[in-house]
């Protein structure tokens, strides 16, 4: 089976576990409409400020965030620390656009990182190297007043060193004040967008790096401060699936897409294209069949709550995971190819088969004949019968022995979104 190249940070845990929550929380979630809604709709700073002044999620619980991410399958969580609209979600020194100035008043994060520590997962910060709320960040192609007519002007009283300082300050905060954190997920390097693209000159990517390792030796940092691929301890495939396993230059990496329930990350009442229960296992079974994780995010509302249908598409996970979470596990891509319409997984002495569409009666999968000494659902435990005989094929008019075992299938599909065959293999 394939590994990939031991990086800096340990991702023992991280190659296990599979499954994450990713959260894209902050002023963008009174809006409601797209956490980049400061570019889109190029938001003045006073204009912006109204959502500052009525930020109160008084309904949040971050308890109760856990226990649901847990109960869904999820083995740690990344949260928006600050996103591009500069708003900061904890108490830092560094700024007064921050939460603790909103009506709320609260820290969001150290109770936040305690409650899902206390769940048992394990905590990761995202923080956006963008900010388009620092006075000396240079406004560029994505910032909000890109598009004034003294753009120039406004540059020449802007440094980047002022705000590298700002950055390098908070996420030492963030990295000293929380105890052990498990991921950093920099957020993004665009050196060719013109005018004003960043990348690691602009952040100093490598200093960065550098203090981040040495405040957190085991933590893992994802791919998106535009160094060389080999600096990441994580690749992250954004808003797609993958059809094998993630390459860089040809060699395998640790990879983790994210998603989205509905077509943004921050909280969007009138978004409509909410994935559907078949969708959302699929992504799942998919990542990690092409040894990858799936980081699925939810995007709370300004009430500081999840809203029914992201609680909806959590519980579809619940429900499955309760029943399957062996076969995403400490699972990895099989060696075996998969037949039509099924997604395997792998790890020791197991091998797992995730039908996709049910098929009828008999389930042919190549190179296993000889390897299996037991079949069974997971989802009940009950015995799946299987043969080895190349009669079995003949009659189905396969046209040859490739060492196939056949399942034998009840003509219904089980009672689950992904039914998964476990196959016990002999030693
Ligand atoms: C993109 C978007 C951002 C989101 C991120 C998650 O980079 O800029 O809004 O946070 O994807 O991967």
């Amino acid at each position: 089976m394939l590994t990939p190249k031991p990086t800096q940070g340990n991702t023992k845990w991280f190659v296990h576990d599979r499954f994450g929550m990713f959260i894209h929380w902050g002023l963008y979630a009174l809006p409601a409409r797209h956490e980049w809604v400061r570019s889109r709709e190029e938001l003045t700073p006073e204009h912006y400020q109204r959502y500052f002044e009525h930020f109160d999620p008084t309904l949040y619980d971050p308890r109760e965030w856990a226990k649901t991410a847990k109960a869904a399958g999820m083995k740690y969580v990344v949260v928006t620390t600050k996103h591009h609209d500069g708003f900061c979600l904890w108490d830092t020194q560094q700024t007064d656009f921050k939460v603790t100035n909103t009506p709320y008043g609260k820290d969001l994060i150290g109770p936040l990182v305690e409650a899902y520590r206390a769940e048992g997962l394990k905590v990761g910060f995202y923080y956006s190297l963008i900010d388009w709320n620092h006075p000396e960040f240079p406004i560029d192609v994505f910032h909000p007043l890109r598009s004034r007519p003294d753009v120039e002007e406004l540059n020449q009283q802007r440094d980047m060193a002022k705000y590298r300082d700002y950055m390098f300050a908070q996420v030492r905060e963030l990295l000293t004040g929380f105890g052990k954190i498990d991921v950093i997920w920099f957020d993004f390097s665009y050196p060719n967008r013109e005018p004003n693209g960043k990348g690691h000159n602009d952040w100093h990517s490598e200093d960065l790096l550098k203090m981040v390792r040495e405040l957190q030796p085991e933590i893992l940092v994802d791919n998106r401060l535009d160094l060389p691929p080999e600096n990441a301890d994580i690749h992250t495939p954004e808003q797609m699936q993958p059809r094998e396993w993630v390459k860089v230059n040809g060699e395998p990496v640790v990879w983790e897409t994210c998603q989205t329930f509905s077509g943004s990350w921050g909280y969007h009442r009138d978004e409509m294209t909410w994935k559907d229960p078949g969708q959302l296992i699929r992504m799942l079974i998919n990542s990690v069949s092409c040894g990858g994780n799936l980081l699925m995010n939810v995007g709370p509302t300004a009430r500081g709550t999840f809203d029914q249908r992201a609680i909806d598409a959590l519980t579809v996970y619940h429900d499955w995971m309760k029943l399957h979470s062996e076969s995403i596990y400490g699972c990895t891509q099989s060696e075996f190819e998969a037949p039509q319409d099924c997604r395997l997984t792998q790890k020791a002495g197991r091998v797992y088969v995730h039908v996709f569409a049910w098929p009828f009666r008999m389930l042919y999968l190549d190179g296993l004949a000889d390897k299996v000494e037991y079949a069974q659902f997971l989802h009940d435990g009950s015995e799946v019968k299987f043969d080895t005989s190349a009669t079995t094929h003949a009659f189905a008019g396969d046209s040859g022995d490739r060492n196939t075992l056949t399942l034998h299938l009840p003509v219904r599909q089980p009672d689950t979104v992904v039914p998964v065959i476990e196959l016990f293999l002999k030693d």
